[in-house]
């Protein structure tokens, strides 16, 4: 198969991540016969400096002409502390999301049964954990009004949600309940939001399409308590835009490293893959950042993309072997040996 992908390696620690999906990404086409063109463009700091903008038009054009889109990270240090910075990073990737219609993003949290004991969860709380976080991604507090009045002594920003952005984001999780344990969750802070209670209103109004699904509406405080609490009794859970950033975070650490979780976000153009860290600034260029989660993520990208699940399969099987052998990075070696980030790839490449 003919495989055409946009690599957007990004800044920190993306172009070191990137480079080790991508040999892993070209030992399975070595392997399964396929022809991967890889494209690389810029996007983020690394963007702003070479053309003053996070997200070029060049940028945009080569994502909407690939296949699938391989993401790293991106971010800065320089503009984090500079609140007054008008051009940042970030908005590069608000802007792809928007611009490739990328609506809904797809944030899977498991456990490794060789790393359980790396969560700071206790074992008997996490085991068994396979849930899924379906964020809306072009909507919400993100993209809504924003400003300051009062001579700059008051702010805010907008959320806003029509019933047409939830409803398509409903209708994956529910295809997605469908298709696993046919249990959804509305995360939602309905007590209080009134684009919360367009979202309870709209996912009921969608329960009678999908009778076998059980849903159930909770409050994005008391989930944000029993996610860490109780983390094996959810499956599908649906919500907004802040609160899935928010949530995914905190779903992360029950697998015990923030750099282990992959994530798909899909939509009306190309679908893109990318870790769920960010780009890690301290540890750039010293080849210690853990690669995984960006792997993880190309094995999605095969998936998802191209329906290419035995290559998938592979991918998670090898990483699964480098965890239990122990070929691990830093932040998951403990007191063993801890190995480079491009001797992880180059494992993992091998072993393939
Ligand atoms: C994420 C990130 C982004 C977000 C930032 C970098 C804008 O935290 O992908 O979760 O908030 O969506
Ligand atoms: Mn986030």
């Amino acid at each position: 198969m003919k495989l055409n992908i946009a690599l957007l390696a990004g800044d920190g620690i993306g172009p070191e991540v990137i480079d080790q999906a991508v040999k892993v990404s070209d030992a399975i086409a070595k392997k399964f016969n396929h022809d991967i063109t890889w494209t690389a463009a810029l996007t983020g700091a690394c963007a702003i400096d070479a053309v003053g903008e996070p997200y070029p038009d060049e940028t945009h054009e080569i994502c909407m002409k690939a296949d699938a889109v391989l993401f790293g990270a991106i971010g800065h240090p320089r503009y984090d502390n500079d609140p007054k910075a008008t051009v940042r990073p970030e908005q590069g990737l608000l802007k792809m999301r928007k611009k490739l219609g990328l609506f809904a993003n797809i944030r899977p949290t498991f456990t490794f049964p060789s790393l359980i004991d790396n969560s700071p969860l206790k074992r008997e709380r996490i085991e068994g954990t396979d849930l899924i976080i379906l964020r809306e991604l072009t909507g919400g507090i993100y993209f809504g009004a924003r400003g300051r009045l009062d001579d700059g002594n008051t702010a805010f920003d907008t959320c806003t949600y029509t019933r047409a952005e939830i409803q398509r984001l409903a209708k994956l999780g529910f295809e997605m309940a469908m298709a696993r344990s046919k249990r959804l969750c509305c995360v939602d802070k309905a007590n209080v939001l009134e684009t919360s209670r367009l979202w309870r209103e709209t996912v009921q109004d969608m329960e009678k399409d999908f009778p076998e699904v059980t849903v159930s509406y909770e409050f994005v405080d008391a989930v944000a308590m029993r996610l860490v609490q109780w983390p094996n009794t959810y499956d599908v859970l649906i919500t907004e835009n802040l609160f899935g950033d928010i949530l995914t975070d905190e779903a992360s650490v029950i697998s015990g490293s923030m750099g282990l979780m992959p994530s798909a976000s899909i939509g009306i153009h190309t679908s893109l893959f990318e870790p769920i860290h960010g780009s890690y600034p301290q540890a750039a260029g010293k080849d210690i950042a853990n690669p995984l989660a960006t792997v993880l993520s190309a094995a999605m990208m095969f998936e998802d993309a191209f329906g290419l699940k035995e290559e998938a399969e592979l991918i998670r099987s090898v990483v699964n072997k480098s965890l239990a052998e122990g070929i691990v990075t830093e932040d998951l070696a403990g007191k063993n040996k801890a190995y480079k980030t491009s001797e992880v790839g180059d494992w993992l490449a091998g072993n393939i």
